[in-house]
């Protein structure tokens, strides 16, 4: 079944004929037909078998369920008018446009609004040659488009339009009309700007034709986009104007600083700004890299370097929780309907579960300051995904996606980086292969997962052996797909936010002491998530802050889920100073304001029943305890040793490594506290935690530490950095050389 019968491309270039070319072998349109003002072009479109045939606007348009508008920017208002009153009930309408305020601004002129089966688009690929004859099915394999969609958005056409541009190789991301022209102001629009400025400066110097001949391959890179349409980009910088101007505004101060910095002689700005734009540049590239989320090999290690002293004061609000982030994104795509999430943690680990579900079809818009929209699909409504699911650092993504994906018809494959790659996943594969799961894992239970679709899963009981939040999810969410009942009993609590927000969302989870239930077979409905601040983050600050004399610090919008308090519980036991105010409770989640004031610690036996409370907490609680007077023991935490790296053998050996003398235990660690920490180069073995851990730890410190391997800590805590340097911690990121 095609998606749509007929489409109608309103200009025959290399845009339209390309989309044309592409629907027509991928099989998803029935008949393509075209209009243009060239007869020539339209000859030898149907010539090359770009299209089926053409005709007068008119006749094209009129019986077509999809009209795509593939004009240059500045005819999109005369073809609006031409195409009006030949549009016929129910067609979805689209755009190919560079820009999409110009062609929603002509919506409102010629059609009187925007309804909503008018869905703009901008399909981010290109190519030097012009015209139909240059026409490629190939041109947007790999390539992403973005659609801008109207509130309103009738779910059908887009989710039509959706399969269209992947059926054509593409990626498709959605945003606001606002945000598209902002992105593309500020990343191609700019730099076209720039080079075309850039090439003709250096033209009309003197010593032009020597510039030119000795020209350098970096002049060369930068300025090919010189060589691009000079009346297209008019075109677009006129109807881009303001969010042009904005963009320009802003680089020319901040070319200005570096022309300061250059005639005053300030090598340190230079510096800052080209490293900060280095790791930048090689953030997004590996956020952005291709069609799913892989990791950038060229990527550089980062290092924190951290002066000793300080004190942490402020009022902040850390980034979204990241176990409810995942989940939000994995329950909104299986929803039937639209889940609004606020909050949302866009640290890696989070985004490479949303690419995941993007990879299998789902439509998501966002994340934009933390707003995340994901166009449920439903209980059945996942594709098979190209390739493997990349899960970068996950755990949580991996082990919850082995549930979902073993009940579905598809096959796939789940890998991850090298730490991931490293971590047990029998865990969940054995359970799952008594409910009749068919799942292959690499040796010794570790990733990559194959999982064999199409598999009847049954209910079973399982009595979980360690007590571990990702095995419950992962059995609940099969036990979503499985013949009755799956339920699960856990030695002592874990994190339950999958089983609130099931229920949120209107699957009854039934729970009885330390067993949560689910009957197989229901359907989930979309709602709103509000995403509480990370209780895992807010922990680092509130050692801090603890540690810190003087310190006096307020954190907002804290998650307080009882299954998540241990670092709290913990600390007040050692007698720190935590204040919990405004508590309340947000989509099934309680949340509250923490004041923590600077307070002598004392060691303490840390009770066995928080640890799986506080059970990502620990890093930066040994540096408490390292603060505090008296010995500090551990007990009954072995699930340490199989986190994102040995925690405990890590942090025992990055406190050595600043002087601090500590006794590993198998399953524990004893900490003599008061012992001075000292300068030192820490590895944090590419773990997060252990990474922000030390940045606390040299509040204390005497001299400077360097903690090697810090990348990472984009995975849950983006923007730590600048937050920390912003509360008083004396902290630098660099790349490693
Ligand atoms: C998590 C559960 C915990 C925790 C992890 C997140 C979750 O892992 O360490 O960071 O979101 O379910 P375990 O279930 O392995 O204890």
């Amino acid at each position: 079944m095609p998606l749509f019968d007929r489409m109608a491309v309103i200009g025959l270039g290399l845009i339209g004929g390309s989309l044309a070319r592409a629907a027509r072998e991928s099989g998803l349109v029935g008949q393509v037909l075209a209009a243009d003002r060239s007869e020539d072009e339209l000859a030898r479109g149907t010539e090359l078998g770009v299209i089926d045939g053409y005709g007068p606007i008119e006749e094209v348009v009129s019986g077509a369920d999809l009209v795509v508008v593939a004009v240059p920017v500045r005819a999109t208002h005369e073809v609006l008018e031409q195409i009006r009153p030949f549009l016929a009930p129910g067609v979805v309408l689209t755009d190919v446009g560079s820009t999409k305020g110009s062609f929603v601004a002509a919506l409102h002129e010629v059609l009187g609004g925007w309804s909503p089966r008018v869905i703009p688009g901008h399909p981010i690929a290109g190519s030097e040659k012009n015209g139909v004859s240059a026409a490629r099915a190939d041109l947007f394999a790999d390539h992403k488009v973005i659609l801008t969609p109207p509130e309103d958005v009738d779910a059908d056409a887009l989710a039509r339009l959706t399969s269209l541009w992947q059926g054509c190789g593409a990626t498709v991301l959605t945003m606001s009309v606002a945000r598209h022209d902002e992105v593309l102001a500020a990343t191609s629009h700019l730099p076209h700007l720039i080079a075309f400025s850039l090439v003709d400066t250096l033209a009309g110097e003197d010593q032009n034709m020597e510039i030119f001949r000795y020209a350098a391959g970096g002049f060369r890179d930068f300025t090919r986009i010189a060589a691009s349409d000079p009346v297209m980009w008019h075109d677009i910088f006129l109807s881009n104007r303001e969010a042009v101007l904005r963009v320009i505004d802003h680089f020319n101060d901040d070319l200005a600083q570096l022309r300061d910095a250059i005639d005053t002689q300030d090598g340190d700005s230079l510096l800052r700004v080209f490293s900060r734009a280095r790791a930048a540049r090689n953030h997004f590239s590996k956020m952005l890299s291709g069609q799913a989320y892989v990791t950038d090999m060229s990527q550089k290690p980062v290092r924190f370097r951290l002066q000793p002293g300080g004190s942490v004061t402020g009022d902040i609000r850390v980034p979204g929780d990241k176990s409810i982030s995942h989940r939000s994104i994995m329950l909104g795509a299986l929803a039937d309907g639209i889940t609004e999430v606020e909050g949302f943690l866009e640290g890696e680990d989070s985004l490479a579960t949303l690419q995941a579900f993007r990879d299998m079809g789902v439509t998501i818009e966002g994340p934009e300051n933390g707003h995340v929209r994901i166009h449920g699909v439903g209980m059945t409504g996942l594709q098979a995904p190209r390739g493997p699911l990349y899960l970068g650092n996950s755990g949580t993504a991996m082990r919850l996606f082995t549930g979902l994906l073993a009940a579905q018809p598809f096959d796939s494959e789940l890998t991850g980086d090298a730490s991931l790659s490293r971590r047990p996943m029998g865990r969940v594969a054995d359970p799952l292969r008594a409910m009749g799961a068919v799942i292959d894992t690499g040796e010794g239970g570790t990733p990559p997962l194959r999982i064999r679709g199409g598999q009847k899963l049954s209910g079973i009981h399982y009595d979980m052996p360690v007590a571990s939040a990702q095995v419950k999810s992962c059995l609940l969410l099969a036990g979503l797909y499985a013949d009755g009942m799956t339920s699960v009993h856990e030695p002592a609590p874990t994190r339950d936010h999958t089983e609130r927000m099931l229920e949120g969302f209107g699957y009854h989870v039934h729970r009885n002491a330390a067993t949560a239930s689910v009957n197989g077979g229901g359907r989930l409905t979309a709602g709103a998530i509000d995403v509480p601040a990370d209780i895992s983050s807010a922990a680092f600050f509130l050692v801090a802050a603890s540690i810190a004399e003087g310190s006096d610090l307020t954190l907002r919008h804290v998650g307080m889920n009882p299954t998540r308090t241990g670092v709290i519980n913990i600390l007040k036991l050692m007698g720190a100073d935590i204040e919990v105010s405004s508590q309340r409770e947000i989509g099934g989640e309680p949340v509250a304001d923490l004041r923590v004031r600077s307070a002598p610690l004392r060691g303490i036996d840390i009770p066995e029943d928080q640890v799986p409370l506080a059970i990502d907490e620990f890093p930066v609680l040994f540096v408490a305890a390292t603060c505090a007077e008296g010995r500090t023991v551990l007990h009954g935490a072995e699930e340490l040793r199989v986190k994102e790296s040995d925690r405990i053998q890590v942090m025992a050996d990055g406190l050595r490594a600043v002087g601090v003398e500590t006794t590993v235990t198998p399953d524990g660690i004893v900490i003599d506290g008061g012992q001075t920490i000292g300068g030192g180069v820490v590895d944090s073995h590419g773990d997060h935690r252990i990474a922000m851990a030390f940045a606390v730890a040299s509040l204390r410190a005497t001299g400077e530490i360097q903690v090697n391997d810090c990348a990472n800590v984009a995975t849950s805590f983006p923007g730590f950095v600048e937050l920390a340097r912003q509360t008083g911690i004396r902290i630098d990121a660099q790349e490693e050389q």
